[in-house]
């Protein structure tokens, strides 16, 4: 038995699904309560199955009968050719000889060394903001600091970190817009491939200059290049990854997390007035916008029963963590913002063997940048009404276009 797209989205109210870009959460609420496991069929016959409530998505997450595989999911999610042999779209063992490779840069010991690196990224960007009325969270403070300590964690030479550079990452993952034709993909990947091959050659001549916090891309090149751990696709492809899902998520956390607390004043007077709550304060505003509204995609390797429904092998499945996270099952009162909850078992970082590797540095980003950016602000409100703020329209992430403040 399933639901399949025709029956679900006649059924689903115009207004939810119209709006789910920007406020997928009404319509999350109507899955969970009318359609909590939903299949949509999709091109060539292909299946996509949705799972909404905590319960589900929770189980699913760390279940290995669903694969992520290239071959599986790759068609669903082609990403860029010779680009996606990464940890995302692998399962054991080369998932497991990816993540020894690249976890070791983000244990807590070198995490913890980075937060002078990135207080100081952070009050240099907002000291440029000094004096301006109106300025944007997302483009002037969260986009470039999470992008240069992304950069900084592999390596990347100040020159080669651009703002076309981030584009051009971002630019992948937008299913829509200029970059979404064939001839902006072909030119994208063409401009990426050449920037990540002359990154891999600058590290493979450049002296150590890097210090073991700030040169896991010469680790990689050294595991491609020094002993068989790291084929060269696998090499480019985590590169990619890294500098991509290194940032294309603080980045989100911090701007939906501004936006959240700019809705909810009594919440970010009360964080301002005790320090001491930046660790929940932290967790909840991950639980309460999830920067990564779905976990990626997965394809049965074998058939698996979930909520009365069979999902068949090869079928795609589709995790909504924005929704799980907003699950009464599981969350008291779950639509109201609240900085000190505890416990807090939201999803946000997933869970299982695919768990976030960069959670850590995340959580210190936004430890670092919350209470940095309502000492300085001061005064400030939404430069534009709420509605009129543009989300951006990519697959499996959450996050403002822009967020424009201004001092008043
Ligand atoms: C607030 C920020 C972040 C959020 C919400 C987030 C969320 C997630 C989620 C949900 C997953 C699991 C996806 C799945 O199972 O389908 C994941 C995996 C991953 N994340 Fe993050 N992430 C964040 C920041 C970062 C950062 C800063 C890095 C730094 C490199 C990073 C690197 C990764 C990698 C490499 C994986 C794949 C792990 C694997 O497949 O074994 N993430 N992340």
């Amino acid at each position: 038995m399933s639901t399949n797209a025709a029956g679900l989205i006649a059924r689903t109210p115009k207004n939810l699904l119209d709006r789910r870009v920007a406020d997928p959460y009404p319509y999350f609420a109507w899955l969970r309560q009318h359609a909590p496991v939903s299949a949509e069929r999709k091109a060539k016959g292909m299946t996509v199955w949705q799972i909404a409530r905590y319960e589900d998505v929770d189980a699913l997450i760390a279940d290995g009968r669903l694969s992520k595989r290239p071959d599986r999911v790759a068609h669903y999610v082609a990403g860029p050719p010779g680009l996606n042999r990464h940890l995302v779209h692998s399962d054991p063992p080369d998932h497991t000889r990816l993540r020894a490779v690249v976890n070791t840069a983000f244990i807590p010991r070198r995490v913890v060394a980075l937060e002078p690196v990135i207080r100081t990224a952070a009050e240099e960007l907002l000291d440029r903001l000094d004096g301006r009325v109106r300025f944007d969270v997302v483009g002037d403070f969260a986009g470039p600091l999470t992008f240069r300590v992304i950069c900084r964690i592999l390596g990347v030479p100040d020159a080669m970190n651009t703002p076309d550079l981030r584009e051009l990452l971002l630019a992948t993952v937008m299913p829509t817009g200029p970059h979404a034709t064939r001839e902006g993909v072909e030119r994208t990947n063409r401009e990426l491939y050449a920037f990540l091959t002359s990154l891999v050659a600058h590290k493979r001549t450049a002296g150590a200059e890097e210090t073991e916090e700030t040169d896991l891309l010469g680790a990689l090149v050294h595991a491609c290049d020094g002993s068989d751990i790291l084929t060269r696709e696998e090499l480019l492809s985590t590169a990619y990854l890294l500098l991509l899902v290194g940032h294309d998520t603080t980045l989100n956390l911090i701007g939906n997390g501004t936006l959240a607390l700019l809705q909810h004043p009594d919440q970010a007077k009360r964080l301002d007035a005790e320090p001491d709550l930046i660790g929940p304060a932290v967790e909840e505003l991950l639980r309460f916008d999830a920067p990564v509204r779905d976990a990626t995609f997965r394809a049965a390797a074998e058939p698996v029963e979930v909520g009365g429904h069979t999902i068949a092998p090869g079928d795609v499945v589709s995790l909504l963590i924005g929704s799980a996270n907003r699950d009464p099952a599981k969350f008291d009162q779950p639509d109201v913002l609240d900085l000190s909850r505890t416990p807090n078992q939201h999803l946000s970082f997933g869970r299982g063997p695919h768990f976030c590797i960069g959670a850590a540095l995340a959580r210190l980003e936004g430890r670092i940048a919350f209470p940095l950016l309502l000492e300085r602000f001061g005064q400030v409100r939404l430069a534009v009404p709420a509605e009129a703020l543009t989300w951006r329209p990519t697959r499996v992430m959450r996050g403002l276009a822009s967020l424009p403040l201004e001092r008043y």
